[in-house]
């Protein structure tokens, strides 16, 4: 059967499109399109359209497997101008998320309608693109400039309350009447003149107050800090006021194709399917039945632990948090608090979704409160011998098929689950600080982690808003075993004269939020080390002896001010170079491409070795796992496909000429030409 349809009521025309399971626009549903309103307009007996899609939503956007491939039929702006031509009223009936090109197709229908749950939006620039189908062209003529930036630059969707209120949705309709209340309104415009996006005015609002484009950009400053997309996209909204609807169009596919052939382009794309496979796990049905979590134990309510119980709360999931003492489950508990009403204050949060959470956060000094809890994550020191103890504890505790959960950084998971008479029922759940923030979920999968059991946290990882992938058990599993030699190089790098503060600008342009030694200045660069204060051994014992224990105490590597801006030290630069001296490194300057190499080559090498001893499923895992845990730059698509730009052949030729060792794996693909993704 067709992807598209028709059917007749009355005097009106319905074309549905059915193309699971997102209604993508790809090249049948475009000729659908056209075929389907040349009918109506060859049928005397209609006098008006209804565009509507079966399933889950309304046409979520292009057909993002088409790109890059030569476009096959009708291509959409072609199709939407003829869509708009029609002299018989045409509504889009909405429903799901009307993305990207899905938005361009309801913006050149005459008429939009949506049900209250709909979304709507132009998330292009998540993709490294702007609307290619003439959407930054229509949109401003039918919200504003002022409101179609946000939703052209930075892309996320607006609810169809909020589209109501700017214009973009002519009326709201009943949830569970889309199909009869469309027909009704289309019925209703029958005989007037339909009202055309492309020449709407409300554009003109940018050219009355050219200031909003700068403004914007200024707000949106870090936000779209390395990315070329949403310049492209403040451009296109700003020539819609300025020039004619045919030259903006010209000018939106000038800005479009740059951007389609570009790297940053294909490396958000790749992302976007990165992400998506991440949620796959190799030889287990997706179908597989799952353990309900109706309730969540936490162990320790230190930096990470209430960070965890948070995004169960928020998901609605009770928790019981389970401290040693009263003061610290107090002080846990406190900052839960206090987090979610510094939340509320920022307007992102209701009061009342403040006390709701609070509702179901139960505070507990006894193992034994653990009992009926259907998944318990440990957050206790990180210790291998305490870790045996709280698990031996949980196991005897906690009811039978529940599952027991470390978030251990480090340590092995299958040495834990030893401990337990249930070993298939133990896994990692690594989350990362702060971890009612941070996106990523590692999931540690233990050599006898049952599948059941691996599937239940993959599924639960999404309903608290994480994005996770798999690890095997190694020591630092996918993310800080990359690290690793990043820092190695770090420090090494340090002792042969360069500059810390030369070392963290190379990460920063690059796209980092920040590099090795303001990582360590953030996390406390005196981890660790109180255990044994007498200790001078390395250099950054040398700098918690004299009192520069990181960012908390105002100074670590950098001295900051009252407003965190940080300045290199001189006591600093004095201490490395009394560290080189005593290892009698010889000094020299060293470049920024060295710095970038030695930094990031041997992340990628690194990466290969996972790859190769099947810690990571594939090369895109690692990927999602740098970009959500660690502040890789999205634009370079992760650190495997990023070497894949910049070829494995020269990731290899730099990693020899600094004496780096290089993979089996990585030589070998370079060797035949190969990458790591495709
Ligand atoms: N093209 C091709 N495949 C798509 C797709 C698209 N636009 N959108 C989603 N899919 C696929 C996914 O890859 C996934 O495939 P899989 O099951 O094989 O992994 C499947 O559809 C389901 O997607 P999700 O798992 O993401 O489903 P959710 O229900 O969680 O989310 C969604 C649905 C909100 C629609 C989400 O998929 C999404 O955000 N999609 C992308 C929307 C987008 O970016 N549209 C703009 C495209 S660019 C464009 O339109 C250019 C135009 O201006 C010319
Ligand atoms: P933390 O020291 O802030 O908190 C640990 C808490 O556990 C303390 O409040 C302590 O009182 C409590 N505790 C200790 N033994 C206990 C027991 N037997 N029963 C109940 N509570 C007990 O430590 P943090 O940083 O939260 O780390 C916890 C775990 O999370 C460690 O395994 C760590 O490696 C891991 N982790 C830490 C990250 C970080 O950035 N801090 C990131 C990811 C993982």
């Amino acid at each position: 059967m067709s992807v598209v349809t028709t059917e007749k009521h009355d005097n009106i025309l319905v074309i549905i499109s059915n193309n699971p399971p997102v209604n993508a626009l790809g090249a049948a549903v475009r000729q659908g399109l056209v075929d389907g309103i040349n009918e109506a307009l060859s049928d005397e007996s209609v006098e008006a359209v209804v565009i509507r899609c079966d399933g889950r939503t309304f046409f979520a956007g292009a057909d993002i497997t088409e790109f890059g491939k030569p476009m096959k039929g009708p291509n959409l702006g072609e199709a939407l101008d003829q869509l708009e031509a029609s002299n018989k009223p045409v509504v889009a009936a909405i429903h799901g998320t009307a993305l990207g090109g899905g938005c361009e197709v309801a913006l050149a229908c005459h008429y939009r309608v949506a049900v209250p749950s709909a979304k709507i939006g132009l998330p292009e620039v998540k993709l490294g693109l702007i609307p290619g189908a003439a959407g930054t062209q229509r949109l401003p003529r039918v919200v504003g400039a002022e409101a179609a930036l946000p939703m052209v630059v930075i892309g996320n969707p607006v609810s169809a309350k909020k589209a109501h209120g700017i214009g973009l949705i002519d009326k709201i309709v009943g949830e569970d009447s889309l199909a009869e209340d469309a027909m009704a309104f289309a019925r209703e415009q029958i005989g007037k003149a339909p009202p055309r996006s492309s020449e709407g005015t409300a554009n003109q609002d940018g050219v009355r107050n050219p200031a909003i484009f700068d403004d914007f950009r200024q707000q949106s400053g870090r936000k779209i800090r390395g990315f070329d997309a949403p310049e492209a996209g403040i451009q296109a909204v700003k020539a819609a006021g300025e020039m004619s609807y045919a030259d903006g169009v010209a000018k939106e596919r000038e800005l479009f194709t740059k951007l389609m052939t570009g790297t940053q382009a294909a490396a958000m794309q790749h992302y976007f399917f990165a992400e998506r496979a991440a949620n796959k796990i190799d030889g287990i049905d997706p179908k597989i039945d799952l353990i309900p979590i109706r309730k969540v134990g936490i162990l320790g309510a230190g930096t990470m632990g209430g960070g965890i119980g948070m995004n169960f709360l928020s998901a609605g999931i009770p928790v019981t948090i389970v401290e040693l003492k009263e003061e610290a489950l107090d002080r846990g508990v406190g900052v839960i608090r206090k987090n979610y009403e510094n939340t509320a204050k920022r307007g992102r949060m209701t009061e009342q979704q403040v006390e709701d959470a609070m509702s179901i956060l139960t505070p507990s000094l006894s193992y034994d409160d653990l009992a009926d809890c259907d998944l318990v994550i440990e957050a206790v020191f990180e210790n291998m011998d305490v870790k045996k103890e709280v698990f031996t504890k949980l196991d005897a505790i906690v009811k039978q098929g529940a599952i027991l959960a470390s978030n251990t950084s480090y340590l092995n998971i299958d040495e834990i689950a030893a401990v337990t008479k249930r070993p298939e029922y133990v896994l990692g759940l690594h989350f990362f600080s702060p971890a009612n923030v941070m996106k990523l979920l590692e999931i540690v999968r233990g050599e006898k982690t049952a599948d059941d059991v691996l599937m239940t946290a993959m599924k639960l990882s999404k309903k608290i808003g994480k994005v996770a992938a798999v690890s095997g058990v190694c020591p630092g599993f996918i993310g800080n075993r990359m690290l690793s030699p990043r820092q190695e190089q770090a420090n090494a790098m340090l002792m042969e004269g360069a500059n810390y503060w030369e070392v963290d600008d190379v990460l920063l342009e690059f796209g980092f939020p920040m590099g090795p030694f303001q990582m360590s200045d953030l996390a406390g660069v005196d981890i660790g080390w109180h255990r044994d204060p007498e200790r001078i051994e390395t250099m950054r014992d040398a700098l918690c002896a004299v009192g520069r224990w990181g960012q908390k105490v105002g100074k670590g590597f950098y001295d900051y001010d009252q407003a965190r801006q940080r300045t290199p030290a001189d006591e600093v630069k004095q201490i490395i170079a009394e560290f080189a001296a005593k290892a009698g490194k010889e000094q020299r300057e060293i470049s920024k491409d060295e710095i970038r190499e030695r930094l990031l080559y041997p992340m990628v090498n690194e990466g290969a070795k996972i790859l190769e001893e099947g810690m990571a499923q594939r090369a895109s895992d690692i990927d999602v796992v740098w970009i959500n845990g660690y502040g890789w730059p999205l634009y370079t698509g992760g650190p495997m496909f990023w070497a894949d730009t910049v070829g494995l052949d020269k990731v290899v030729a730099g990693l020899e000429k600094h004496n780096l060792p290089v993979a089996d794996m990585l030589r070998d693909k370079a060797s035949k030409g190969e990458k790591f993704n495709g």
